[in-house]
């Protein structure tokens, strides 16, 4: 077992890069993705262990809330969490800090990955998004130092009472967005999409893909399409895509990335 272990959910790669990046710093460290479940639960051995996940819908991405009852985490381990978010930090980290009782924790805001809902420019407060990702790297180095001389947050995660009913909501509306996925002429078959979705959602029939309602919006689909061939609504063709530039499709369909 790794010294350190960080839970990662990633959608379109902030927190997988910002992890990575702690993981540098620490040296030793399992990166263990929550896109679905995660292969590994008993982290017993860790002396450090962090969450890194984005605020989608106001709270926690995908099932990360259900994996989080599965993890198992020394009493003496020192713990820490970021949430990153376009423009709020939502109840995420409270939910995790009610579990685990974190040590440590910051927000971060960073490009908004939702595309049928902003155009991922728009943060808040607004900053260009090199200014963004360059903001992710210090800090990312100033939390290394925090983790490594062992600080303690003075207050715990906010409960952001609205961001939970928000949260709440949340999935029957990514459902009901699901319906709304097309793909276009552009589509090379590639089956990246399929690979790439941690529900199982997309299926080929005839050589392209075709999109179910079990869907936890994590975009990674369509902001990672190598053709931009996935649609969901007019907004997002006329759109700009993103993904962290850091990340790669097949890094996000890893389940545990080991960083020496
Ligand atoms: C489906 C979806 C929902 C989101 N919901 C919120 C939200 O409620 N509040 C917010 O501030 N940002 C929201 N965001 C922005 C993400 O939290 C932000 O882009 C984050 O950096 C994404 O991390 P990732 O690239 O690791 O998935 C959302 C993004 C997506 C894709």
């Amino acid at each position: 077992m790794s010294k350190n272990v960080i839970f990662c959910y990633s959608g379109s790669g902030n927190c997988l890069d910002f992890a990575k990046n702690i993981a540098k710093g620490l040296g030793d460290t399992d990166i263990i993705m929550m896109r679905k479940a995660p292969v590994k639960t008993d982290v017993r051995d860790a002396e450090r262990v962090g969450f890194i996940v984005p605020c989608y819908g106001g709270g926690l991405p995908g099932d990360v809330e259900s994996f989080l009852g599965s993890i198992r985490i020394s009493p003496d381990a020192y713990t820490f969490a970021v949430g990153q978010y376009a423009g709020y930090l939502g109840c995420g980290l409270h939910k995790i800090d009610k579990q685990f009782k974190l040590d440590l924790w910051t927000g971060l805001s960073h490009q908004c990955s939702c595309i049928w809902l902003f155009p991922h420019q728009l943060m808040l407060p607004p900053v260009t998004p090199k200014m963004a990702q360059k903001r992710s790297e210090r800090m990312a180095k100033r939390l290394v130092k925090s983790i490594l001389a062992g600080e303690k947050s003075k207050k715990a995660p906010p409960k952001m009472g609205l961001n939970a009913l928000e949260s709440k909501v949340w999935p029957k509306l990514a459902v009901g967005k699901a319906k709304k996925f097309a793909v276009t002429d552009a589509c090379i078959g590639c089956h990246q999409c399929e690979k790439l979705c941690p529900k199982g959602n997309i299926r080929f029939v005839d050589g392209k893909p075709t999109f179910g309602t079990n869907c936890i919006q994590c975009l990674s689909c369509l902001q990672y399409c190598p053709k931009e061939a996935i649609t969901l609504t007019e907004k997002s063709v006329k759109r700009e895509h993103y993904h962290n530039p850091n990340v790669s499709a097949a890094e996000l369909m890893e389940s545990i990335i080991h960083i020496y």
